[in-house]
């Protein structure tokens, strides 16, 4: 995800405890048949704190394990390499599929045409790294990464209105560091489409893992549905779910699981850096993010020591994963998408005599997006 100005300095919700006695699954040594699966988003290495993660996950536990890496490593290619070398090195098998920061080109030494020349460089990099980018199945366990980019018509819901946003422009940094052909550009449905159908040259490949796998987990690094994003009341940035998902990935996860979803059906996303973890019409979706040092403060379990997170061990998912402060919230309460009525700690910063644009830190620091993490006062 873009860079965010907006944190939730008071969060008002009421205060839910998650047990805080998570077990480390990367630091307990397990025997178990076969391999397991580990999920992890949004690692943003550029952050010397997150290599320092990167670097001290347990290199003895993982040789026969998966890590799916669902997109946002690292802003430079540098540090992509870097990154997905180290988790080589630990894991048997890496995946991993492309999110918006890792096509960025503001700190590249190299002067890419575009963005999607970055892309193919990166994907380059991961043939040689040994990275799987392609869908695979492991031990009878199937892959499957799926391409995607944000599209503004994801956005169904209405509308908040009598308070002044920033524009997308001035709220997402992808605007100004990545670079599209003509035809293509930031937050335009070509592009959505443009990436949604990098996945054909696949899809001969998944249709042969729906035959033969009971467990599939897909992953990508966008939202596949405007339920995994808290109402736009709720967020700093109302405008946020415009720059976030692609309703074309959730037509391919259907087509991969079924309309009906199964137990046995799992897709994994990024991007928000909202621990995510909720079944919705059969299919179980979760996100699990490394995210900014500044927001892992801010969680009641951080995320140093239970990431990455334990999907798959011994045939079956694992139990529910904590914390996910938002998707707890959602199964406790409906979703009220026409009520706009602000969340009182956004209201906070939207009602005064300045107005919305001027109180908040976009207009002193403008390359980022808003969100709300979770963090009950
Ligand atoms: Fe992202």
């Amino acid at each position: 995800m873009a860079q965010c100005f907006y944190s939730a300095h008071c969060l008002s919700l009421p205060p839910r405890r998650h047990s805080v006695n998570i077990p480390n699954p990367s630091n307990k040594k397990i025997e178990t048949s076969g391999p397991r699966v580990f999920v992890v988003s949004d690692l943003h290495t550029d952050y010397p704190e997150n290599m320092s993660w990167v670097n001290s996950l347990p290199s003895h536990n993982h040789r026969k394990d998966v890590l799916v890496v669902a997109g946002d490593v690292a802003e430079t290619c540098a540090n992509f390499v870097t990154t997905m070398s180290i988790f080589k090195d630990k894991f048997q098998h890496v995946f991993f599929v492309p999110g918006n920061h890792d096509l960025w080109l503001r700190r590249e030494s190299i002067d890419y045409l575009d963005s999607l020349e970055k892309l193919d460089k990166l994907l380059e990099a991961c043939g040689k790294l040994g990275v799987e980018t392609k869908p695979s199945i492991v031990d009878g366990v199937g892959l499957i990464p799926l391409y995607s980019w944000y599209h503004e018509s994801f956005d169904e819901e209405r509308d908040i209105t009598g308070i002044r946003i920033p524009s997308l422009e001035m709220a997402c940094k992808d605007f100004h560091v990545c670079r599209w052909p003509d035809e293509l550009g930031n937050g335009k449905t070509s592009l959505a489409q443009y990436f949604d159908s990098l996945n054909d040259k696949n899809w001969n490949i998944v249709e042969d893992i729906v035959r033969k796998c009971s467990h599939i987990i897909s992953f990508s690094h966008f939202i596949p549905r405007q339920e995994l994003c808290p109402e736009k009341r709720m967020l700093f940035y109302p405008n946020l779910p415009k720059i976030i998902g692609s309703k074309y990935l959730e037509t391919r996860i259907r087509s991969i699981h079924g309309t009906e979803g199964s137990p046995s059906a799992c897709h994994v996303f990024g991007h928000t850096h909202f621990c995510w973890d909720a079944i919705l019409d059969g299919i179980r979706y979760v996100q699990a993010p490394l995210a900014y040092p500044r927001e892992r403060k801010r969680r009641m379990n951080g995320g140093e020591d239970w990431l990455p997170f334990c999907m798959y061990e011994n045939g079956n998912f694992a139990d529910s994963m904590s914390p996910c402060y938002w998707s707890d919230y959602y199964s406790a309460n409906p979703r009220t998408p026409d009520n706009t009525q602000l969340a009182p700690w956004v209201a906070r910063w939207a009602d005064n005599d300045d107005g919305y644009l001027e109180r908040t830190p976009i207009i002193r620091n403008p390359f980022g997006l808003a969100r709300v993490e979770p963090f009950p006062n």
